[in-house]
């Protein structure tokens, strides 16, 4: 594992993540070739979230290097992730961030501008030329299973239990996990886990289609690592433009769909070809 910092080469942000930054947030980035691994860091805190975190994650999706095919995104200890640090939501709020105490005096707009910079954090792990994998052991609560839901693979441990706590607190979940949820589990049961924000473990997870594989706790990494080796086995180029196709498919026509095949195609025709020749 090497390069700890985030070169500037996707997204056009001028600043560099230190490892350092990074620490004290805590968060870790290591890249490795194709791989790149994003830890949440703060075991004793359950990896709780904060804004900076959010921050931190859009920045090191913005700074991704170019030969970065697979992005696995981990929790360090018993927890993926506890979910929002609750101390957002106290009067004093995180030191040197602020608490949404003080944001829900603002207007419209100012919140609104918050949640949407949050969302920055997470949206990127969708990019067609990545596949992200969440490695989800024990809790994924809130900001937590968002997280997982934003990747587009979900390898869990045995002892995993997501949670869509927001409900239950007051609040909609608005990290950018309703529509894959719904797309994954479908609406009702969508409905059922989020309003009544009960935990859903690794059999039923594996069952509705949340989690695509269920493994024993200390076989995480090696099955996160497994797929990661599959998914780079295909073509870069091939990869990314059927994963256009993949998430474009579901708001198209089948029309829409046969025409948005053939344009990809004769893309990678003319790529082979040219390669060729
Ligand atoms: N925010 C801040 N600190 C947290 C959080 C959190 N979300 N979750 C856990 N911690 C802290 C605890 O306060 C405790 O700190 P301490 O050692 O200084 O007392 C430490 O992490 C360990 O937590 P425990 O509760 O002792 O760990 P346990 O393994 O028994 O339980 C669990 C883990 C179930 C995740 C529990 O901590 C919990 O319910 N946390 C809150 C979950 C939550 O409501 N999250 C918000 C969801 S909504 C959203 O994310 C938008």
């Amino acid at each position: 594992m090497g390069d700890a910092k985030a070169p500037q080469q996707r997204g056009g942000y001028a600043e560099e993540v230190s490892a350092e930054e990074l620490a004290e947030i805590g968060l870790r980035y290591e890249v490795d070739g194709e791989i790149a691994t994003v830890t949440l860091n703060r075991p004793d805190k359950r990896n709780a979230q904060t804004s900076a975190t959010w921050s931190a994650l859009a920045r090191i999706g913005a700074g991704l290097p170019e030969q970065v095919r697979v992005v696995v995104v981990k929790g360090e200890g018993p927890s993926f992730s506890a979910g929002i640090d609750l101390r957002m939501f106290t009067k004093e709020g995180v030191p040197g961030q602020g608490s949404f105490g003080s944001a829900s005096r603002q207007d419209d707009s100012s919140l609104q501008r918050l949640v949407d910079q949050a969302q920055q954090g997470f949206l990127w792990l969708r990019r067609p030329e990545i596949v992200s994998i969440a490695a989800v052991q024990g809790h994924a609560i809130g900001a937590g299973f968002q997280l997982a839901l934003s990747c587009d693979l979900r390898i869990v441990a045995d002892d995993v239990k997501f949670c869509m706590k927001e409900p239950a607190l007051g609040l909609v979940p608005d990290l950018t996990g309703t529509k894959p949820l719904v797309e994954l589990v479908g609406l009702a049961k969508a409905i059922d886990i989020c309003l009544t924000a009960r935990i859903v473990e690794a059999d039923e997870a594996f069952r509705i289609g949340l989690a695509e594989h269920v493994v024993a706790g200390g076989d995480l990494d090696k099955a996160v690592a497994d797929k990661a080796a599959q998914l780079l086995s295909t073509n870069r180029d091939a990869a990314a433009a059927t994963k256009r196709l993949l998430q474009g498919a579901s708001a198209r026509t089948l029309e829409e769909q046969r025409a948005a095949e053939g344009a990809e195609q004769a893309e990678r025709l003319r790529a082979l070809f040219n390669a060729q020749s």
